[in-house]
């Protein structure tokens, strides 16, 4: 048990999953789960961090429960392989955040740089809700109940996982070694670290409606890829363009492999090639356009098929996620087991405690 590498990571469930998120994270996920080099790989939807900052509409939160979970499965997330499970359903990860509370100041959550964005974001500044503050330590939770060595989340989680290793080490130096220290995973191709909106702008995202789905139709996926921001000095096609900041070039970079010339493109090796001609001038945005739209449906139709199939039997998706709860729940019941006992707050099942309480009091 000492040196098994485990995985964890999870979503809010606060919309459909996107491109973003499969360049970003589910299309590792799927990798890391068929090499099986961890031993065990939960994946779960986090329901109750989503409600931190949704208060005003848990409906959202609750509809789109089920939406996740159909992706995870649509991108090829295997339950027999991955225990995939709402975070809602294990208590255990309260009881464990309500210990690691001792362990954090808040004058350390306001230095957390994503939860600071985040608050400017939502315009929370002078009324944040104590579980959105929050919500790091439940995080820390999250991936300590499970014993993650190793967290995939992207560059944007880095505070959270930074913050979880630091309350794990303190609950160890204060109680013993107990918890597992995580460390976080991060995509591998630059690209896919944050991949922007189809308008350039920095993220994708619901309220901006810059996103493309993974359950998008064909058409609507042909449709956003044509009107995608591409550089706006590149007026004629004549013009030299610019790639950087340049939105079909980031999906590019994300998506394209040499491959995909040889098969759709033969008038260029790579995207090295590509990008110089488009630089020189003399290539439009349409072609290019095609390209990475020829190669997102190639992408994503098979994820759309397989979406549809799973959408036929729902009630058998929540029982999948029933059992997934369950088998998450055993395993964290376990931990907790050993957190009670490192705390020694496991009076009842504290034979030693009881006969030394029992003597001091005999003595008197
Ligand atoms: N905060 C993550 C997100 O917004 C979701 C999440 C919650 C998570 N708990 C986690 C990710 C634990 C990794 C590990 O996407």
């Amino acid at each position: 048990m000492a040196n098994e590498k485990i995985i964890l990571t999870g979503d809010r469930p606060t919309g459909r999953l996107h491109i973003g998120h499969y360049v970003g994270s589910l299309s590792r996920r799927v990798e890391l789960q068929n090499e099986g080099d961890f031993s065990k790989m939960f994946v779960f939807i986090a329901d109750a961090q989503a409600l931190t900052d949704n208060i005003d509409n848990p409906e959202k939160v609750r509809q789109n429960v089920i939406e996740v979970a159909l992706d995870y499965l649509a991108c090829g997330l295997d339950p027999e392989k991955v225990t995939l499970f709402i975070q809602s359903q294990i208590p255990e990860l309260c009881e464990l955040s309500f210990y690691f509370m001792d362990l954090v100041t808040v004058s350390r959550l306001q230095r957390n740089p994503t939860v600071k964005t985040e608050i400017a974001m939502r315009g929370f500044e002078s009324s944040i809700p104590v579980g959105f503050f929050t919500y790091p330590i439940s995080q820390a939770a999250d991936i300590a109940a499970f014993r993650a060595t190793t967290v995939p989340v992207g560059e944007d989680q880095r505070p959270m996982i930074e913050q979880a290793t630091e309350i794990v080490r303190r609950f160890n130096y204060i109680y013993g070694d107990t918890l597992v220290e995580p460390q976080i995973m991060l995509p591998s191709n630059a690209a896919c670290l944050r991949l922007p909106g189809t308008d350039g702008k920095a993220k994708m995202s619901k309220s901006l409606g810059n996103c493309i789905y993974l359950s998008e139709t064909a058409d609507e996926v042909r449709k956003k890829v044509m009107s995608m921001y591409t550089d706006p000095l590149h007026v004629n096609v004549s013009d030299p363009g610019h790639v950087e900041g340049n939105a079909v070039f980031t999906y590019l970079d994300a998506f394209c492999t040499d491959d995909h010339f040889a098969r759709l493109w033969t008038d260029y090796a790579n995207l090295d090639e590509l990008k110089a001609h488009y630089m020189r001038g003399g290539l439009g945005d349409v072609k290019c356009k095609r390209f990475l739209e020829a190669i997102l449906q190639e992408k994503l139709e098979p994820i759309r098929q397989r979406r549809k199939e799973f959408e036929k039997d729902i009630p058998a998706i929540y029982d999948m996620l029933r059992k997934g709860c369950e088998d998450a729940r055993e395993v964290a019941a376990k931990t907790l087991d050993d957190v009670r006992k490192a705390m020694k707050i496991n009076y009842f099942d504290d034979a030693a405690l009881i006969a030394e309480q029992a003597k001091r009091f005999s003595q008197q």
